[in-house]
């Protein structure tokens, strides 16, 4: 495989943060994503930025190649049934509802931390050590997988969504069993839930017009080893393929 590289993108305002993104591409495709990068973090609802950080990196280690999530679900609910319909949701997992409801609250907190927080399946203690959290890092699509996936999917998936798809996908083929993730962007209320392989979109995790939002990951660790888990969440090359190709 030619060499390839990953980009990362941050943009920010008075050291708030604005927006950021990523991708893995090969040297002939740099300039066009950068300049696409630019472009998105100058034109974001959240504002002008005042610094942007564009950083291109080679990717040394090898790339593990996983397939995308393929079921994808949405639920109905109103923000006043949230919980309720995340319990229902997770039924065939049987968590406690103790567990569930930290999940929930955790994501509906107005902490905003940037990264995600890794809780225990059986006792919802905090896992991870991390003053913001995780932050899923090095994904994307391979190009194939990128072109295939838009065309064979009825619905217009935006970028945002394929970033959501590609990051959920990662995290799947991880140790963590379930995800739960609420923007926080004021305007975006739909959220989702990924377990056993599944995409579901909760169109209404939270209020319109408030800030909160955050992401949970919870996993056994009776089962699995945690530092491992992160390590391969934040350092871990992977494209997204698939038997489908
Ligand atoms: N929210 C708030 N602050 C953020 C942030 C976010 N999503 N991402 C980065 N920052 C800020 C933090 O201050 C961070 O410092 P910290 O690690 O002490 O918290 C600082 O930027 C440096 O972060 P780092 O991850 O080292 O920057 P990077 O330039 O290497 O990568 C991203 C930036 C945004 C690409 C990467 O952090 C990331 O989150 N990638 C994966 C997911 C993604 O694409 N998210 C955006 C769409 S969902």
């Amino acid at each position: 495989m030619n060499k390839l590289y990953n980009i990362r993108m941050r943009s920010s305002n008075n050291e708030q943060h604005i927006s950021g993104a990523e991708r893995i591409v090969s040297y002939e495709r740099i300039n066009r994503t950068v300049s696409e990068m630019i472009e998105r973090s100058f034109h974001h609802t959240r504002g002008q930025p005042d610094f942007t950080s564009v950083k291109i990196e080679e990717i040394k280690e090898p790339i593990k190649m996983i397939e995308p999530i393929t079921e994808e679900i949405e639920v109905e609910n109103s923000f006043h049934n949230t919980l309720e319909t995340l319990k229902t949701v997770l039924k065939p997992l049987t968590l406690s509802d103790e567990l569930v409801t930290r999940m929930y609250e955790t994501v509906n907190s107005k902490e905003n931390l940037s990264g995600a927080i890794l809780i225990d399946l059986h006792t919802g203690k905090r896992l991870d050590n991390k003053v913001n959290g995780i932050r899923v890092s090095r994904f994307d699509w391979s190009l194939k997988a990128h072109e295939w996936f838009i065309e064979n999917n009825p619905k217009a998936y935006s970028e945002r969504q394929l970033d959501a798809f590609a990051l959920a996908s990662k995290v799947q083929a991880s140790n963590v069993a379930v995800e739960l993730c609420c923007s926080d962007d004021p305007n975006y209320t739909t959220g989702y839930l990924a377990f056993n392989n599944m995409y579901i979109r909760i169109p209404n995790m939270k209020k319109m017009n408030t800030f909160n939002g955050g992401r949970v990951f919870v996993i056994d660790s009776t089962k699995y080893c945690v530092e491992e888990t992160i390590d391969f969440l934040e350092n871990q090359s992977v494209l997204l393929e698939g038997e489908f190709m």
